[in-house]
């Protein structure tokens, strides 16, 4: 039985939102192929997820001296453990998050942030960083207003390039995103675009 971690990030909620909606077709549809995996869901708008700030900090700087830490450092700092550890458990990963601003939401970064752990998920060698985490299957569902795959719009997409760049960062290099593009334009056929985008996750649920 494998465990498969999907990640929303999205504060929307599920029914008026594409990247959503087409997650949960992808989920039903691995359900159907894969009855006996375990799917857990982390909506990152409805979690504690920490941010880097002073408290984490000053538990960084405690661990190496040994130092007590105030229960809000301990809670934060245990926190970012739970979650760090629940993606190593991960044996396959889904985010589903909409384009906002030539990026993602921002809790997806603040997520990063508390997964990097040097020591943890990389490490640093005598060549540089280097992931400490087996590969696995990673899958981003994204929708976006207008066209970023290609196009003049290529170099401001900082998306999808982001999050392989930092999946590959940790060890995951079976890294595949699904895209659905231009739902905002009135010149595009974003239905059309929603059919081919499902008829692609169809395809994948078979083998993900
Ligand atoms: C705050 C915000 C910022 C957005 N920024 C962009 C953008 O930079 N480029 C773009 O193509 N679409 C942008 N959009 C449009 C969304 O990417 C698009 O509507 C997407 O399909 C929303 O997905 P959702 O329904 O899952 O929320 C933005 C939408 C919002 C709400």
């Amino acid at each position: 039985m494998a465990k498969l971690l999907y990640v929303k990030v999205n504060p929307k909620e599920d029914g008026n939102s594409d990247s959503s909606i087409l997650a949960n077709f992808f989920l039903e549809e691995y359900r159907v192929h894969n009855p006996q995996d375990e799917i857990e869901i982390l909506d990152l708008y409805k979690s504690d997820i920490p941010f880097l700030d002073v408290d984490v900090f000053r538990a960084w700087g405690k661990f190496a001296s040994k130092e007590k830490l105030t229960p809000v450092e301990q809670e934060k700092s245990e926190r970012m453990d739970q979650l760090t550890d629940q993606f190593m458990e991960a044996d396959k990963i889904v985010f589903s998050a909409p384009f906002w601003n030539l990026s993602f939401p921002p809790m997806l970064k603040a997520y990063m942030d508390t997964i990097c752990i040097v020591g943890k998920t990389f490490h640093y060698t005598a060549e540089g960083a280097a992931g400490l985490l087996e590969d696995r299957p990673c899958l981003l569902i994204e929708t976006r207003g207008g066209f970023y795959s290609e196009g003049p719009n290529a170099e401001l997409e900082f998306s999808k390039s982001y999050l392989q760049a930092i999946m590959s960062f940790l060890g995951i290099t079976n890294f595949k995103a699904i895209i659905a593009e231009g739902l905002d334009v009135n010149s595009s056929n974003p239905d059309q675009m929603r059919a081919n985008c499902r008829a692609e996750l169809s395809e994948l649920a078979k083998t993900f």
